[in-house]
Order: C-alpha cells, then sequence, then structure tokens
C-alpha cells in the first residue's frame, strides 16, 4: 500500500471546517487592515532562500527541500513564505508603485524537520508583509493584526513575546563580546551551540536545550550594546503596543531561526501546544529588499502556523455541515423530477443532497438524517401526479404538504434568510 510521506498530513472532511474558518478568519482581519492577497510559487531558485533566511540558519542547513532541475539548476520547495513575498516585490518592480504595500498570503510551506504534534515536514502558513514603512506603527499595526486576529479565533492562553534586534551594526558591535563570553562556557554547551560560537552566536542565546540556558544566563545583552535609534524605535512600537491595550512580554534571548530580522522580532506563544508553542511570529527586515537586489524598502510581517492553530481551535468553534435539503424521491417519474428539483434548488443557493442508490423512502431518510439533513423533501409517484411534495423537519419530524411549485423559494426562505 502507498502511504503518505512522513511530516505530511490529509485534512479530511471532519478537519475542514476548522480549516476555512481560520483561513477565513486570517483573511477577513487581513483585508480590514489594508493587505492585499498574493500567490507565489512553491518553488524557487535555491540562492533566494540562502541569501535571505541566511546560510547558517537550521532552515537552509538542514531543512529544505532541494532537488536539481532537468537543466542542473538548483530548486527549492519554499520553507517560508517572506523570501517569495519579497522575491515578487523586486521582480515585479512595485517598489516604483506609490507605497506602503501591503500584502499577504496562505499556502503550505516545507521543512525537513522532526516531525511530531504542531511540527510538520509540510506545514502551512498565513502571513503578511508590510513593504515602504520604517515608521514603528507598521511595527504595532502587524503586530496588532497578529494579536486581534488570534483573539478572535479564541485561541487560549496565549503570549506575545517582544524582542529588539537593534540594526545590524548594533549587533555586529554587540556579537565579540558574546563570541567571547560563549567561549568561556563553551563547555557546557550542546554541540549544536558549541558549533554557533563562530557561525551565528546570537543563536545561542535562543536554545532551548535547559543547559544552554543555564550556561548563557549571564551572557552580555544585545540590549545594553543598541544604538539610541534602535531603542527609540522599539520604545514607539512598545508604547504604541500599550496604547492599543495588546499585553506583551519582552524577551531579551528572542532571536529567531531566520536572519533576516533586525529592529523588532516577536513570537506569539501558546502555554497548549507543548514543545512546539510558537503560533506565529514575525518582524522587521529593513535590509532584505536590497540584499536580494532591489531597493531601500523598509519591512515588517508575520506568518502564522496554520496546523498549530488548528490544534488549539476550541472544538465547539468548527462550523458543522451546512444546512442541507436532502430530496427523497422514489419511484420511476419522482426520480427524474426529484433530480432536476435537485438542480433547481443548487442553482438557487440552497445546499441540498440526494443518494441516486437509495429506492425506497426508508433508505432515503436514513440518508436524510446520516447527513444531518436539516428538511428532507419526500416525493413518490402518487405526489408527482399531483404536483405536490411533502417537507418534513428531520428534527421535529413535523411534515407540511405543498406544490412542487413552492418547493424552492420555501426551501430559499428557510434556510438563506437571516
Ligand atoms: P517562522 O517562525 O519560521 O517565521 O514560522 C512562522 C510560523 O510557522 C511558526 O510560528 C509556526 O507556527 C509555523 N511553523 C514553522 N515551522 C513549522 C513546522 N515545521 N510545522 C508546523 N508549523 C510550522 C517565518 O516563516 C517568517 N517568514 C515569518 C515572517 C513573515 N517574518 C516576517 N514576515
Amino acid at each position: 500500500m502507498i502511504k503518505a510521506i512522513k511530516g505530511v498530513k490529509d485534512l479530511l472532511p471532519e478537519e475542514t471546517p476548522r480549516w476555512r474558518l481560520i483561513e477565513e478568519t486570517a483573511r477577513r482581519w487581513a483585508l480590514r487592515y489594508g493587505f492585499q492577497e498574493i500567490r507565489v510559487p512553491i518553488f524557487e531558485t535555491t540562492t533566494l532562500f540562502a541569501r535571505s533566511i541566511g546560510a547558517t540558519t537550521d532552515i537552509v542547513e538542514k531543512e529544505m527541500y532541494t532537488f536539481p532541475d532537468r537543466d542542473g539548476s538548483s530548486l527549492t520547495l519554499r520553507p517560508e513564505g517572506t523570501a517569495g513575498a519579497v522575491r515578487a516585490f523586486i521582480e515585479h518592480n512595485r517598489a516604483a508603485d506609490p507605497r506602503p504595500q501591503k500584502f499577504c498570503y496562505l499556502g503550505p510551506m516545507f521543512r525537513h524537520e522532526r516531525p511530531q504534534a504542531g511540527r510538520l515536514r509540510q506545514f502551512h502558513q498565513f502571513g503578511v508583509e508590510s513593504f515602504g514603512m520604517s515608521d514603528p506603527r507598521a511595527d504595532v499595526e502587524v503586530l496588532s493584526l497578529l494579536w486581534r486576529m488570534l483573539y478572535d479565533l479564541s485561541l487560549p492562553g496565549l503570549t506575545l513575546e517582544l524582542n529588539n534586534l537593534g540594526y545590524a551594526e548594533d549587533r555586529a558591535r554587540y556579537k565579540p563580546t558574546l563570541v567571547t563570553y560563549l567561549k568561556g562556557v563553551e563547555a557546557q554547551l550542546c554541540s549544536n551551540c558549541r558549533r554557533r560560537i563562530d557561525a551565528n552566536p546570537l543563536r545561542v542565546l535562543d536554545c532551548k536545550v535547559p543547559e544552554c540556558r543555564t550556561a548563557t544566563d549571564g551572557a552580555p545583552r544585545l540590549a545594553d550594546a543598541l544604538s539610541p535609534e534602535a531603542r527609540a524605535h522599539f520604545d514607539r512600537v512598545t508604547s504604541g503596543l500599550q496604547a492599543l491595550g495588546i499585553p506583551f512580554h519582552l524577551n531579551h534571548r528572542l532571536v529567531r531561526g531566520l536572519d533576516y530580522y533586525c529592529l523588532t522580532a516577536f513570537e506569539v506563544t501558546c502555554s497548549h501546544l507543548g514543545a512546539q508553542n510558537a503560533v506565529g511570529a514575525g518582524g522587521r527586515y529593513d535590509g532584505l529588499v536590497e540584499q536580494l537586489g532591489g531597493p531601500v524598502v523598509p519591512a515588517v510581517g508575520f506568518a502564522v502556523g496554520l496546523e498549530r492553530i488548528a490544534l488549539m481551535l476550541p472544538e465547539e468553534s468548527a462550523i458543522g455541515a451546512t444546512p442541507r435539503v436532502y430530496v427523497a424521491a422514489f419511484g420511476t417519474a419522482a426520480a427524474a423530477v426529484g433530480f432536476t428539483l435537485l438542480d433547481e434548488l443548487r442553482r438557487t443557493g440552497v445546499p441540498a443532497d440526494m443518494d441516486f442508490r437509495a429506492a425506497s423512502l426508508k433508505a432515503h431518510l436514513r440518508q436524510a438524517d446520516r447527513l444531518r439533513s436539516l428538511y428532507a423533501v419526500i416525493l413518490g409517484d402518487d405526489e408527482v401526479a399531483q404536483g405536490r411534495v411533502t417537507i418534513r423537519n428531520m428534527q421535529t419530524k413535523a411534515q407540511e404538504e405543498i406544490t412542487l411549485s413552492e418547493v424552492s423559494s420555501t426551501l430559499q426562505t428557510r434556510l438563506l434568510t437571516p
């Protein structure tokens, strides 16, 4: 038997209503904030990701699905959405259009991680990218969108964590001090972090291994090395959040696994998610457009993981099956009329169904129950001859007779008018 590959998941009909709710909520909120949807390819040239996410990050070093194209060029399944959005922004010369430009996207991403609950190899992100504004209110805007959207979904136990990563020069000034400190505690660090000391020392602060956390407790802090401009930007972000009543915690260890960030970096975690507790994350990336060959364009954005939201979504928020009408037509003449009626109901917007295998009224009503239909329209040959049908309320079992020509308008009124 051929099975799905490890770390990818089928979404069966029981789960898709929850997913639709998440997707619709995310899109609705993003549109409300002026973000417009874009759709970019699932695979891109490998260099795009290596250059943007960073050659020494876990994603680029260990997790990308990279393969040679038939002409030998190297392609990669996108591990995240920001790089592709920036590539499209540059390629379509959007910087020449009036700014700001605010995009949102939704789709599958691919990372070769060790699969567990909430961590997959094909997962889905909803993300937003706001191009063209260096004003700290642009950071607050995406943060408030993220917070309000997750709040609207009634996710439990959310915490917004925030850090100031400063400008590249601030980090360059800080790194030697940090490296000296890390070399002093090297023996206590995990093998991954020992390797990172030279390649990507800031990431050591973000390591979740308890020994590494203890060893880095006394490390010098980036906050103490920040320029006045970086501090001023961050202060305006935090005061902006306070003004909107959005709660947050400062976390000086938050570094993020992607190298393009500067200034504001953030994560929303959920206490109910165990080890994979980040529901969404993002930050400012003012240098990335230029780094990928475009003009200097400041930008800020985030992405949320849809699998993680789906795991936390309260049970009752799933929208059940849509209200349905079941057409129970039995007998030769009635079956033909019933099939036309089914088409008429659907054309007029009434969700309707019929099992073409059922031949008796009993078999039809059993199916109507199984589909949790609200109404069954019952018609046999005798009813059809008189131009009449019976409408049965499947919950109360009450029945009424109406003319065939009234069926769709009656059901439209009952099901489609608020
Ligand atoms: P990220 O933190 O790598 O950021 O991913 C964002 C979110 O995607 C995570 O918080 C998590 O919910 C979800 N996620 C990541 N990996 C997996 C996985 N293996 N399985 C399930 N869910 C996962 C980014 O991707 C940035 N592009 C965000 C961004 C947009 N920054 C600026 N703009």
